[in-house]
This record gives C-alpha cells, sequence and structure tokens, in this order.
C-alpha cells in the first residue's frame, strides 16, 4: 500500500503527532481530545507516538499547512524524538502534503489522520464488502496524491496491510508513458473494478435483507461512538464471541446476531460501526453497509460510554451522524454504559439505562426497556388498504388494536394502534404520515 503502509512486524515505527487548532471553527472535540484520539488511532495502527505539537492558526497555511516556523520546529522534534512519521491531525490536501515531505527532505513520511483511519479499517475490514469499501477509499485517497517520488508501485507489490497488492502487477508501459501515468491508470482500473464488486455484493445484501425483514423479528441496531462498548454489549446480550478490543473501529461489519427478550420473543441485535468526529469523506461509503443496517432497524440503541470525559460531545456528535442519515425518526433508547468505572451516584443522562457491558449489570432492565419499546409502546396510525394487502390487515387485527375499520371502494380503512416496530410496513399506505410519530 505504498507509502502509507503500516509496519506488520519488527519494531513500532515512531510517529510525532500535529494538532492545529483553528479559530473560528467550533469543532465538536477540542484539540486535546482530537490530539488523544489521534493517538489511540496511531496505537490501532501499530505506530509509537512519541511527541507532539501544536499550533493555533487563523488559516492553514496554503503551502505547508502550519506556518513555516513551526514546520522548522517540528523538523527539529522529529530529529530529537527520532520520528519515522510525522501525523497531522487534519486531512492534508495532496499539495499541503508533497510540500510538508520536501520540507522533511523525505526523510520522515508525512501522514494524516484520513490515511491513518484507512490503515486501520483496513486491518479491521472481516467481511469480503468492507475490505473492498476500504481499499476502494484507500485507491481514491491516493490517486490525487500521486508522485512521481512515490509511485514505483510495483517496487511494494505485495507488501503493507496486503490489501492492496493487486496495484502492485503493474501493467506494461504503453508508448510514451510515463511511470506515474501507468501507476495511475493502473489505480483508475483497479477503482472501476472494485466498484462493480461492490455493487455486485450490495444487491445480494438487498435481497438478503428482504428475506429476514419477511420472518418479522425485530431488528435492534446498536449505535455508538467508537469504543463505546458495543461489541462487549453484543457478547453480553447475546454470549455470542464478537470480537472486543480496545482499538477504534475494532467493528468494521455489522455484525448480527438472535437475543432473547424477557416474554420470550426473539430480537436479531446488529452490531454497527464506531462513530467518530472527523471521518474522511473518501470512507462514508464504507460506511454504507451500516448505514442501511441501521435504516431498516427497528429500533436503534444508542450505547455511551459515560466514563469518558467526553461522552456528552460524542453522544451528540452520534445523534447528528443519525440525523444527516435520516435515521432520528427511528425510535431512540439510549444506554449508559460502564458504569462499572463510574464513582458512586454520579448523575449523567437521566433518561439512559445505566449497564455495565462488561459485568452485565443493569441487563434485565435494558432488555424489559427494548421488550417495551417494540412491543408495548403504540402508535397511532390510519390507513387505507387495498384488499390485496389482506396480509397487513390480518397483522393489524393480530398485533395491533382496531378502533375503526370501514369497507368502502375496494379499500378498507383502518384506524387504531400498532406497536411501532411494526408501524413501517404500513407506511405506504398511510393516510396520517405528516404526524408521523414513527419512521
Ligand atoms: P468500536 O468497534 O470501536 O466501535 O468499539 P465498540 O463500541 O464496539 O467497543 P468494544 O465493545 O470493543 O469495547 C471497547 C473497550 O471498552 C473494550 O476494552 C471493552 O472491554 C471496554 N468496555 C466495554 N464495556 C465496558 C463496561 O461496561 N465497563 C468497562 N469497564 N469497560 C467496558
Amino acid at each position: 500500500m505504498g507509502k502509507h503502509a503500516l509496519p506488520t512486524g519488527g519494531p513500532r515505527e515512531r510517529a510525532l503527532l500535529v494538532g492545529v487548532e483553528l479559530r473560528g471553527t467550533d469543532s465538536i472535540l477540542s484539540l486535546d481530545s482530537s490530539l488523544k484520539e489521534l493517538a489511540l488511532l496511531a496505537d490501532s495502527a501499530g505506530l509509537s507516538v512519541v511527541g507532539e505539537s501544536r499550533q493555533r492558526l487563523q488559516k492553514p497555511d496554503p503551502k505547508t499547512y502550519v506556518g513555516s516556523g513551526k514546520v522548522k520546529e517540528i523538523r527539529a522534534l522529529a530529529e530529537e524524538t527520532l520520528a519515522d512519521v510525522v501525523l497531522f491531525d487534519e486531512e492534508l490536501s495532496p499539495r499541503h502534503q508533497r510540500e510538508l515531505e520536501k520540507e522533511f527532505d523525505e526523510e520522515v513520511r508525512v501522514l494524516d489522520r484520513t490515511a491513518l483511519i484507512l490503515d486501520v479499517f483496513a486491518q479491521h475490514a472481516r467481511t469480503r464488502e468492507g475490505a473492498l469499501q476500504v481499499e476502494l477509499a484507500q485507491y481514491e485517497y491516493r490517486l490525487p496524491r500521486l508522485t512521481r517520488a512515490w509511485t514505483h508501485l510495483a517496487r511494494q507489490a505485495g507488501g503493507g496491510a496486503g490489501r492492496t497488492g493487486a496495484a502492485g502487477g503493474v501493467g506494461l508501459r504503453g508508448p510514451g508513458e510515463t511511470q506515474l501515468e501507468v501507476d495511475k491508470r493502473e489505480i483508475s482500473r483497479r477503482i472501476h473494478h472494485l466498484k462493480g464488486e461492490i455493487e455486485k455484493l450490495r444487491a445480494h445484501r438487498g435481497r438478503y435483507r428482504s428475506r429476514r425483514r419477511h420472518s418479522q423479528i425485530p431488528i435492534v441496531a446498536l449505535v455508538g461512538y467508537t469504543n463505546a462498548g458495543k461489541s462487549t454489549l453484543l457478547n453480553q446480550l447475546t454470549d455470542g464471541g464478537v470480537f472486543v478490543a480496545n482499538q477504534l473501529f475494532a467493528t468494521l461489519d455489522p455484525t448480527t446476531r438472535r437475543a432473547e427478550l424477557p416474554g420470550g420473543k426473539a430480537i436479531l441485535v446488529t452490531d454497527t460501526v464506531g462513530f467518530i468526529q472527523k471521518l474522511p469523506t473518501t470512507l462514508v461509503a464504507a460506511f454504507q453497509a451500516t448505514l442501511e443496517e441501521i435504516s431498516e432497524a427497528d429500533l436503534l440503541l444508542h450505547v455511551i460510554d459515560i466514563s469518558h470525559a467526553d461522552a456528552a460531545a460524542q453522544a451528540r456528535s452520534v445523534i447528528e451522524t443519525l440525523r444527516d442519515i435520516g435515521a432520528d425518526t427511528l425510535p431512540l433508547l439510549t444506554a449508559a454504559n460502564k458504569i462499572d468505572v463510574l464513582p458512586n451516584g454520579k448523575p449523567a443522562f437521566p433518561e439512559a439505562v445505566p449497564i455495565s457491558a462488561l459485568t452485565g449489570e443493569g441487563m434485565p432492565e435494558l432488555l424489559a426497556a427494548i421488550e417495551n419499546e417494540l412491543y408495548i409502546v403504540m402508535v397511532p396510525v390510519r390507513v387505507q388498504l387495498p384488499y390485496e394487502q389482506g396480509r397487513l390487515i390480518s397483522m393489524f387485527h393480530e398485533h395491533g388494536l382496531v378502533e375503526l375499520e370501514q369497507h368502502v371502494d375496494g379499500v378498507v380503512k383502518m384506524e387504531g394502534r400498532l406497536p411501532r416496530r411494526l408501524a413501517w410496513a404500513f407506511k405506504p399506505y398511510r393516510e396520517d404520515l405528516e404526524e408521523s410519530a414513527l419512521g
């Protein structure tokens, strides 16, 4: 994977972090928290952090992002700490990256948060679609950043994080083509191919999901900031051996398991990728699988790590992301996780169910709350159903409370209340959508 390749063995590479506070931008995370998160990311990617440097700026320098005095300072610090990599907390433009690399005499590599997140994602993608999505994002990130000094893809064939070796098999050079052009052509070809593969997988997943829909087992999707404890909770609820790690993005692909509610009814619990601030735009597509999974859920369970100093800001950013993807109309239940490490009695998130996914404390209450949301909370519904929708008519009778039923001109008008999780099926026939207490 070219120059972004991270070590797969041997001594850890040494990284120097650079954080910049831009005036006038109201980022959710403070510079402190952002750098802490970057350090955790670096660690997840197998780098060891040897120092950091910060700067407050009005706006980024067009050439080197940080000011020229700061560049000198960073170079000195890099020499002093024997850093192999200078890691910027912001996404650098291709030009910034080139200029900075020149400044550092190409002795140290310049990476940014995006390249790092891509690497961490590449290491953690477990399903074929996840791996393809990340590979695509890596190529799209790299294409505008290819420079002559770094183009010898063939040199790195088979190296790096493994998933990108294909570009190593660089095609034959056409007449008059430079190595750079060959590499660019090869990457473009690969991008095209990956998009096709992903499209095929997505179509397949759509078919699979609509089958699951018919089973009518309600789906609970776990959402939350990265490291909040979603995988641990999934294990606790379903005793099912999902990979858990104190690393960012241990979960990249949705994983679904079955759990049982106190009344004996089953639910499907699905884990989703952890949310994070400053998610690279190139990676938004890699979240597609997760996002689709979320919007298909009957209930979202928002897991908050209340032991984290930034819990409130993290929770806000999750809610914002949900709004961005239009999932804010889904019913949402909040769990305040990691109460085992909280000093006693600290009040936080009063509306949330307090739990410890690690010790299992609060699980009965959580399951009861899920059951309540799925089966007990009813929403008012007014529909006009054509006769051929007999399945919906009987579903209304079986699971809902029918207050009115009229047969007029080949349609059945029905009014009453339905469990919120079933109301989605009636959506095309709803007359009361503007009231929409549901999605
Ligand atoms: P991503 O995959 O990054 O989205 O993380 P996640 O939300 O799935 O978190 P995960 O379950 O991997 O847990 C992250 C870390 O928090 C692990 O070290 C867990 O052991 C720890 N953890 C999870 N729940 C609890 C809890 O209730 N108490 C304590 N003390 N630690 C917890």
